[in-house]
């Protein structure tokens, strides 16, 4: 068996994107849970844009000359997020997910990036054995949220659509909740318009790349987080990911109709703050 690694290219995008469909659904379904993508469509749809996004690092795996996996790393801010990371069924357990994870970690150390961190199902033993044997820690458990939007706003606590003039607003808050921010990623959201941001006391006080799976959202305190999830039109993709810790954001949110879809686990390698405000992370962190 001959496997190397090299750097992905937007050629990769459909094989790899069905790796990372078929590999997350089988892995979901054995479990009885949700798949992740509804379609193979989606997840090459999301592969592609990462494969061609200056923001991501990617690395492809071959074996005896196929495409069997591949990671990524997104390096649009101070701390990197990993994932996702997927392997070809016939080519799991046999090492090649270590060497995907050692790869983007090496480059994480070239950039001097201080710290990853990344988002593993919590009911995948492998996932996160792997991690932990990587040096991993366990952060969070995290609670992934759906169901009908509550249509409710939280009295003094505004929501409206970010734009590129409350960076600097946002970004503080997130340095005051995280110790470093989300800059790039927010960036990104607010071209996207999908980014909103919620006030109080006529300030900034929390802001939400989208409420979803793939989105990120920080507040000063839980109330920037309920306005913020209360205003929200849906939940993108499988649901928003929440720190069940944060009991009472969590109950809040079941007394609201919300349901939990999936057990998740927030977990990092090198630098961590640990946040002193009310936040949700993404699934790449
Ligand atoms: C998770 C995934 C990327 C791992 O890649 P892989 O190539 O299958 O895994 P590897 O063989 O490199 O490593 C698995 C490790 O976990 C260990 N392991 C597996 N199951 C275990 C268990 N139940 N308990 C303890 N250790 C276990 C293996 O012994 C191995 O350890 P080692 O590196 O010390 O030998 C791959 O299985 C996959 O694509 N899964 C489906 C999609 C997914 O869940 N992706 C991750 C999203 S967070």
């Amino acid at each position: 068996m001959n496997i190397i690694l090299r750097p992905g290219t937007s050629q990769d995008a459909e094989t790899c994107g069905r790796i990372c469909f078929e590999a997350f659904t089988s892995i979901s379904e054995a479990h009885n849970f949700t798949p992740d993508f509804p379609a193979a469509d989606v997840a090459i749809g999301m592969v592609r844009r990462m494969l061609s996004h200056p923001g991501f690092y990617s690395v492809v795996a071959e074996m005896d000359g196929q495409v069997v996996g591949s990671n990524f790393l997104d390096v649009r801010n101070t701390i990197a997020g990993v994932g996702p990371i997927t392997i070809d069924r016939a080519a799991q357990n046999q090492a090649i997910g270590r060497r995907l994870m050692e790869n983007v970690h090496a480059h994480a150390r070239d950039k001097s990036v201080p710290g990853v961190r990344l988002v593993q199902s919590g009911f995948h033993m492998r996932s996160l054995s792997l991690y932990a044997k990587l040096g991993y820690e366990v952060r969070e458990p995290l609670a992934c949220m759906q169901g009908a939007p509550m249509n409710l706003s939280v009295p003094g606590y505004p929501v409206r659509a970010a734009t590129e003039s409350d960076l600097d607003a946002c970004n503080r808050v997130c340095r005051q909740v995280h110790g470093h921010d989300r800059g790039g990623e927010l960036l990104d959201a607010i071209k996207r318009g999908t980014a909103t941001i919620v006030e109080h006391a006529e300030r900034v006080a929390g802001y939400a790349t989208v409420v979803g799976f793939f989105g990120h959202a920080v507040g000063e305190s839980n109330k920037e987080l309920q306005a913020l999830i209360g205003a929200a039109k849906t939940f993108a993709g499988p649901g928003f990911l929440l720190p069940t810790r944060n009991t009472n954001l969590f109950r809040w949110c079941l007394q609201h109709g919300l349901r939990v879809t999936q057990p998740m686990t927030l977990m990092s390698l090198g630098l961590y703050n640990e946040p002193t405000g009310a936040f949700l992370p993404s699934v790449l962190y």
